[in-house]
């Protein structure tokens, strides 16, 4: 069985799916391994390590996917110039790709579609589920970590504001104000780097259990509740809310939003669209030159406004829908996903290489395309199957 190890090449990722470490470990599964050459330049690791540890170098990336029974990647399939192909025609029918696709989005559908119609098995990272037995697994998390601190750090460099309260013989300067929506994973590390800059931060989720991890960070908790019922489903995650609780919930919004300088956007529905919370008429009413940082646009995002991979400005605010903010950190991200990424390559094969076990939770959740059939629920509610 070959495992290949494919070159990122969406523009500024610079993350790669294995390290040399984790091709050794590949190896003492049983696989051969193909990397692709120049995989892990981001990450300023040399194909020299990687032939080291026992991979084979591919310089063609049509030869790396057509030889490949098993690519790990980290992002969804794009077309790659270099081979003039998009990768997932290059995928060889009935082999099996594993990497974030977030299936569920808009943007993804016509790829979750390409591999269904090539016969792909493919899984996605953020399908993962967020049980304990698949914490080592959790790439989602791992990234969500990354991207809540980031996202702030990159709202504050364009901000056109101090952060901190800073004192001056002219006069005082007032903290900026930092409103974050979805206190999951990405927004509580948000709270926690807001907070060392200085500002003020508000929160805003429906589950009660985030809010307290909120109000434990220094975070005020404002918004609105919503009864839990409505808001928390099976295992403790958010449901999505009925469209007359949303359009409540835009309307408690409004006034928050008004006074943020800093608005980080990470609501999210596991496995869903992502809500739209934030209007055009709501950025309209934001004070010139404030940052909405949308980190939620994998899922399409929680802003009407935001643009896919695009900074956008629009009624003198400023919108960011990176959408591979964890790429700007590609070290550690990459410590971090590789590991991921092993724990569940050997969760998946444990059975043997060339049998997944399907009876697992954690390989049905994540699963997304298999048999020529579109298999992930929240993307065939998402295309309205
Ligand atoms: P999470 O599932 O831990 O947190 C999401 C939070 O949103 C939950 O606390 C949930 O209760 C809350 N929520 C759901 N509906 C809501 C609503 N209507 N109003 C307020 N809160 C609501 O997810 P996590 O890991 O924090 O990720 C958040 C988002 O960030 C996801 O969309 C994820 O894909 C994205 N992300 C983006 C990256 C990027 O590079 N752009 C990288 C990593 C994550």
């Amino acid at each position: 069985m070959i495992l290949a190890v494919a070159k990122e090449i969406l523009g500024g990722e610079r993350r790669v799916a294995a390290r040399p470490e984790e091709v050794s470990k590949y190896k003492e599964m049983g696989f051969h391994v193909l990397v692709e050459a120049s995989a892990g330049a981001g990450v300023y690791r040399r194909d020299e390590e990687y032939a080291d540890a026992g991979a084979e170098i591919i310089s063609d990336p049509k030869e790396l996917w057509d030889r490949a029974d098993v690519v790990i990647k980290v992002k969804q399939p794009i077309f790659n110039q270099k081979a003039g192909r998009h990768e997932a025609e290059m995928i060889r029918p009935r082999a099996t790709l594993i990497t974030f696709l977030h299936p569920a989005a808009p943007a993804n559908h016509q790829v979750v579609e390409m591999l269904r119609d090539r016969d792909v098995t493919s899984f996605t990272m953020d399908g993962i589920p967020r049980i304990s037995r698949a914490q080592g697994m959790d790439a989602l998390t791992s990234m969500s970590t990354i991207t809540g601190y980031k996202a702030v750090l990159s709202a504050a460099a364009v901000l056109p504001r101090f952060i901190p309260f800073v004192a001056s013989a002219i006069g005082t300067i007032m903290p900026a104000k930092a409103l974050i929506i979805g206190v999951g994973v990405v927004g509580l590390q948000a709270i926690t780097t807001a907070k060392k800059l200085g500002a003020i931060v508000k929160a805003v989720d429906i589950r009660e259990e985030a809010r307290l991890g909120a109000d434990s960070l220094g975070a005020e908790i404002v918004g609105f509740e919503v009864p839990e019922e409505l808001a928390v489903g099976p295992g403790g995650y958010a449901k999505s809310l009925p469209s007359e609780w949303l359009q409540r919930e835009r309307e408690n919004l409004v006034p928050l939003v008004a006074e943020a300088d800093i608005v980080i956007l990470s609501a999210l529905v596991p496995g869903e669209a992502a809500p739209v919370l934030v209007t055009d008429e709501m950025v309209a009413a934001m004070r010139p030159g404030s940052v909405i940082v949308d980190v939620s646009i994998d899922q399409g995002g929680n802003c009407a406004l935001t643009q896919a991979g695009e900074q956008v400005t629009v009624h003198d605010v400023l919108v960011g829908g990176s959408i591979n903010i964890p790429g700007s950190v590609p070290v550690d991200a990459t410590w971090l996903y590789a590991q991921n990424m092993y724990e569940y390559v050997k969760n998946l094969f444990k059975k043997g290489l060339d049998r997944p076990d399907w009876s697992d939770e954690i390989v049905s959740r994540s699963l997304v395309t298999r048999d020529g059939k579109i298999r992930h629920v929240g993307t065939l509610e998402a295309m309205g199957l």
